[in-house]
């Protein structure tokens, strides 16, 4: 257990991206309130994602972590969740198979709600107004009473967060995550798919694998790992006084983990030496990510790794890189050479959304989905000739079909960003673009695996 540490301990630290509240005996009410609610994940459930994600950082698993950039109270629907959580599973079995490995399944959902910004206010039409930080601290709307900091919105989040939560827990046992209903879906999804074709060869190699299975007497109706699936749940842990207020004790162990999600990530703002996002992860149990971006030196990341995860425990951090697709290949070997060289066990994952944003000639900000294709293509290239394990991806998705990232199959053109742009903060991939990333990774994943076997004989 970390020593000299407190939940509260952060407040002396420097504090980024942390709202301002006008009201501190109501932001304490809020904190107490909380701190009695019960804690939305058992700290035997992050111990257990620890696990899966050890086995990752040994070379055997691969890691899916998606979902929207910002959740919010208007998008809160049934049938948002199920969509997101279908792609998700859709693209684990693509991944799944082609990487021979199995596939940690992570929702960027449930909790994630808080937004670091670039700038601390906004200016439309002449006027000046705070900048929206994400529905847990305040509204889109560009009013002056929807942007101010309201506490009372972290009990708003909480519930949505346990809501989504139990469904998600539902779905991933109750018999909707059947691996032939999955397959069925993703058959469904791609004869309408204009990469068809590109396809088919390895969506039929599944449906081969699945029947000789069946013909073997595995199928979901006989065992029942292939009725269900383990889904867990992370965010960025940025909103502190939030966090803090859901950490607990686990009475099995005496440790402290943060109960709003298995997984916890420091955002790439928030990962200076001495910051206080870093204070805060630093003691609580669960495992933990952190964004790697342009500006982290080798030497700056082996010191936060010493922080982070002094007993060098398997399982206990993920690095997720997030360079551009024109920076990844000259700007993260020396992290790797570094991080391996010391010996530090880490699940290395790509996030190929933040360094690729763009404004498009329509004036919306999007992510052209071969830039994404881009990163994702260097970074396993990286990983190859390092000798290193090109171990998961990290996305901004919804299993909506709407229009915020250009290109993908159906070749979503800047004109047609208007139809159907509903983010609450970055342009996420939608559900076909998603699955289509799934199958263009599988070749890369199956590069990965060649690899493997010839090293073995
Ligand atoms: C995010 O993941 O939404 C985010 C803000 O990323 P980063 O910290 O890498 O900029
Ligand atoms: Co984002």
């Amino acid at each position: 257990m970390a020593s000299n540490w407190t939940p509260a301990g952060w407040q002396a630290h420097e504090a980024r991206h942390l709202p301002a509240y006008d009201n501190a005996a109501e932001l304490d009410g809020v904190e107490q309130v909380l701190a009695g609610f019960p804690p939305l994940v058992f700290a035997g459930e992050a111990r257990a994602l620890k696990a899966d994600l050890a086995e990752v950082a040994a070379g055997r698993g691969f890691l899916l972590q998606g979902g929207d950039c910002a959740e919010s109270f208007a998008e809160f629907t049934a049938d948002n969740i199920r969509d997101t959580f279908r792609v998700l599973l859709q693209m684990a079995v693509v991944l799944t198979f082609a990487g021979k490995q199995p596939v940690v399944k992570l929702g960027r959902m449930a909790g994630q709600f808080a937004k670091p910004r670039s700038a601390p206010t906004e200016v439309q039409g002449g006027q000046e107004l705070p900048s929206y930080l994400g529905d847990i601290i305040n509204g889109i709307e560009f009013e002056a009473s929807s942007r101010r900091n309201d506490p009372a919105r972290m009990l708003r989040a909480y519930s949505q967060s346990a809501a989504t939560l139990n469904l998600l827990r539902a779905f991933s046992t109750g018999g909707y995550a059947n691996l032939r209903q999955v397959h069925r879906w993703t058959l469904d999804h791609i004869a309408r798919s204009p990469w068809a074709a590109k396809f088919a060869d390895t969506a039929d190699r599944i449906g081969e694998a699945l029947d000789f299975m069946a013909a073997c007497g595995v199928d979901p109706g006989t065992v029942p790992q292939l009725q269900g699936t383990s889904f867990y749940t992370s965010h960025e842990a940025l909103l502190l006084p939030y966090e803090q207020a859901l950490t607990r004790r686990d009475s099995l162990t005496g440790e402290w983990y943060d109960c709003s999600a298995h997984m916890l990530w420091i955002g790439d703002r928030t990962r200076f030496d001495g910051s206080a996002h870093v204070e805060y992860l630093r003691g609580v149990g669960n495992p933990i990510g952190m964004k790697c971006g342009p500006s982290l030196s080798p030497e700056a990341l082996l010191r936060l790794l010493d922080t982070l995860n002094p007993g060098r425990e398997a399982g206990r951090m993920t690095l997720i890189s997030r360079f551009g697709d024109d920076k990844v290949e000259a700007g993260l070997p020396a992290l790797v050479r570094a991080v391996a060289r010391e010996g530090h066990p880490v699940v290395w994952s790509c996030d190929p959304m933040h360094g690729n944003v763009i404004k498009a000639s329509s004036g919306y900000k999007t992510r052209p989905f071969e830039r994404i294709l881009n990163e994702v293509r260097g970074f396993f290239a990286v990983h190859r000739a390092e000798g290193t394990h090109a171990g998961g991806i990290h996305i901004e998705m919804t299993g909506q079909d709407v229009t915020e990232c250009t290109g993908g199959a159906v070749a979503i053109s800047p004109e047609a960003l208007a139809d159907r742009y509903h983010t609450h903060c970055d342009p996420r991939l939608n559900a076909a673009q998603s699955i289509e990333l799934a199958f263009l990774l599988a070749e890369m994943l199956n590069l990965e695996a060649q690899d493997r076997v010839q090293k073995v004989a």
